[in-house]
């Protein structure tokens, strides 16, 4: 049985976009993605969602733990198996991890434990990454814990920074040659069954386990 996946979004949704591809050409191996939430009512996700004819959700504001609350509950009766967080931008707490442990997937834009943590997020990564005059930077696709942006590895990819680089080419460069690669693919390898967790390593597997 296809394991059922949610993507939570709060804004444009590219890496929304690419999964939808990548579900259209048959590329998401054993699963399908059964729903999309958004933190805002206004995200563009949610079109692409409609578009694309999958149920789309607008979570309830509040404090971190209401929040929290009430995506647990709306995940549970959409029977959700993975949950992936593409550009979601609302904190949540250590309920999400505890229903839903090593399956939760969150995509960032830098070659994590470079440029990450509280406050680095959409641009400021990338002003960070060319102030700091790093030769390469990328993406990295991690499974959520508690901590921001450090839970165990399961996939990165890397690009040239180029010397007349700004945050808006250096950013696109890496959605469009890491990010929206390697989403789909970690997605794939999670619905497969090919990723075990042992601490912080994760072992892309030949076979599902
Ligand atoms: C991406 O850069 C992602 O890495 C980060 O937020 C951005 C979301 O972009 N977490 P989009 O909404 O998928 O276009």
């Amino acid at each position: 049985m296809a394991k059922r996946i949610a993507v939570l979004v709060s804004g444009g949704g590219t890496n929304l976009q690419a999964l939808i591809d990548a579900q259209g050409r048959g590329e998401l191996t054993g699963g399908e993605i059964a729903a999309v939430l958004s933190s805002s009512p206004d995200a563009y996700a949610l079109e692409r969602a409609k578009k694309a004819g999958i149920p789309g959700y607008v979570l309830p504001r509040g404090d971190a733990r209401a929040v929290t609350a009430a995506l647990v509950e709306r995940l549970q009766a959409l029977d959700i198996h993975l949950v992936v967080m593409a550009g979601f931008m609302t904190i949540v707490t250590e309920e999400l991890f505890r229903a839903y442990p090593n399956a939760v997937l969150n995509i960032h834009p830098s070659l994590i434990p470079s440029f990450c943590g509280v406050g680095c997020y959409g641009l400021h990564v990338h002003e960070k990454a060319l102030a700091y005059g790093v030769k390469v930077s990328g993406a990295t696709v991690h499974f959520v814990t508690e901590e921001c942006d450090a839970g165990p590895i399961v996939l990165q990819k890397a690009v040239e920074v180029l010397p007349e680089d700004t945050p808006e080419t250096l950013q696109r460069r890496i959605m469009e040659q890491c990010e929206w690669k390697l989403l789909p693919r970690a997605v794939s390898l999670f619905c497969q069954g090919r990723l075990r967790v042992e601490g912080r390593k994760v072992t892309v597997l030949e076979n599902a386990e």
